[in-house]
Parts: structure tokens; C-alpha cells; sequence
């Protein structure tokens, strides 16, 4: 057993989760915790090596179920190498996207069924499942705004082969978030990702104390 917190951030583009992230782990380790910060696709140099090939679009024109699978094996790689290892030393693990990013964007609007993307799923984790699953909300319009303008900065990237889709897809995928938040209220909150930044910080922490008091295991 492990005594560490495993928590993910989830939502769409633009939604301000890795800004938080930072926010949230320089807040723990002010207070002695030992923090893991982590993102998928990626987060192990195996996973790292699929992240390329997915976010470029290299694999689009192999299909959906390709990608799905490509995504599963990167989040494999990425439990066993990195996540498993920091929870079994006590760590608090804050990653970037995790399955449910694939139950979203793979199983809703990738339009495969749920089954195939839950079985993926289930051998991806390997019975590592976020104690805590924070769902970053926004209009996929205002999102997809956000998103363009960190593209268009000097030292942005260019949108990758998922942010490239519709306004419609992006807001079907709010929907599905939504919806696994609700399926799954013990794990999921939702965040207002619409406001300022120091508001989202005060709002994640407060969700997540409740986490940490009962985590006294969490080592610091
Ligand atoms: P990235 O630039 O890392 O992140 P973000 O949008 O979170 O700032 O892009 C990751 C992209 O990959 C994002 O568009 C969502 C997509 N994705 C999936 O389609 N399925 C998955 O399982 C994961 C983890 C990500």
C-alpha cells in the first residue's frame, strides 16, 4: 500500500491546468511535502517518445483506435516508470491529464466505444487510479481563445493536432468532462476555470485540503 496522493488535472484547451500546477506544487513544497509534477501524454522518457508522434499528428491517419492505443501504452510506461515509484515513496503526484483525457477525447469525440477505451483504460493504470481528479472548466470558445493566444507568443508553440479541431468538438468534449465528474463524484471536482488565477489556486487548494488532511500519510 502505498501513503502518497495521486492527483490529475483535467479539461480542456486553454483551461490554465499547468499554470495551476505550479502554483500548487511550490505551495506544497513551501509546506515540506514531496512533490512529483507530471503530464501525459509523456512523463517517462518511453511515454515521451509516443508523445511526438501523437501531438504531431503522425498518427492521425491511422485512425482513432491507433491513437487510443498509442495514448494507452505512453500512460502505461508513465505509471510504471514514474507515478507508481513516487506514490510508493509518499510522494504527492500532480499530473497533467490523465485517463480520462482519453475517455474524452479518444472515447466521446473520437466517437470509439466506451468498452474498448475502459479496457485500454484498465491495463493502461494498472489499478493506479487518481485519489483526485480536478476537471478545470471554461467555454471551449474562451479556452480555444487562451490557447491561441500562448500559441501566437514569441515563445509559444503552435497548436497541436488536437487543439486544431472544431469550436463544436471542444465543446463536446466540456460536456463529457462534465459528465464524468458527476458519474464520479467522490473522485471528480469541478473548478471554475474562468476566473483569475488566484482564484483557481484558492479554489483548488481548498478542494484539495480535505485530500491532504485525510493523507496524513503523505510524506513531508
Ligand atoms: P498538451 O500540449 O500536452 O496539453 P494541454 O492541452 O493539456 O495543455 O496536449 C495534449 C493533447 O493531447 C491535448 O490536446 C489532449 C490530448 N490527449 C488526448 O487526446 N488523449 C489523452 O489520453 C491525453 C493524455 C491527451
Amino acid at each position: 500500500m502505498n501513503n502518497g496522493l495521486f492527483i490529475t488535472f483535467e479539461g480542456g484547451e486553454g483551461a490554465g491546468k499547468s499554470t495551476q500546477i505550479l502554483l500548487l506544487a511550490e505551495r506544497l513544497r513551501a509546506q515540506a511535502y514531496n512533490v512529483v509534477v507530471t503530464r501525459e501524454p509523456g512523463g517517462s522518457p518511453g511515454a515521451e517518445a509516443v508523445r511526438h508522434v501523437l501531438l504531431s499528428g503522425a498518427a492521425q491517419e491511422f485512425g482513432v483506435r491507433m491513437e487510443a492505443i498509442l495514448f494507452a501504452a505512453a500512460r502505461n510506461d508513465h505509471v510504471e516508470d514514474v507515478i507508481k515509484p513516487a506514490l510508493e515513496e509518499g510522494a504527492i503526484v500532480l499530473c497533467d491529464r490523465f485517463l480520462d483525457s482519453s475517455r474524452v477525447y479518444q472515447g466521446v469525440t473520437g466517437n470509439l466505444a466506451p468498452a474498448f477505451v475502459d479496457e485500454l483504460q484498465r491495463i493502461a493504470v494498472d489499478s493506479i487510479m487518481p485519489d483526485c481528479t480536478l476537471v478545470f472548466d471554461l467555454p471551449a470558445a474562451l479556452g480555444l481563445e487562451r490557447a491561441r493566444l500562448r500559441g501566437a507568443l514569441p515563445n509559444g508553440s503552435a497548436p497541436d493536432r488536437f487543439e486544431r479541431e472544431e469550436v463544436d468538438t471542444h465543446e463536446k468534449r466540456r460536456e463529457a468532462f462534465l459528465d464524468i465528474a458527476l458519474r464520479e463524484p467522490k473522485r471528480c471536482r469541478i473548478i471554475d476555470a474562468t476566473l483569475p488565477a488566484d482564484d483557481v489556486a484558492k479554489a483548488v487548494y481548498s478542494v484539495l485540503e480535505p485530500f491532504l488532511t485525510a493523507n496524513g500519510g503523505a510524506d513531508r
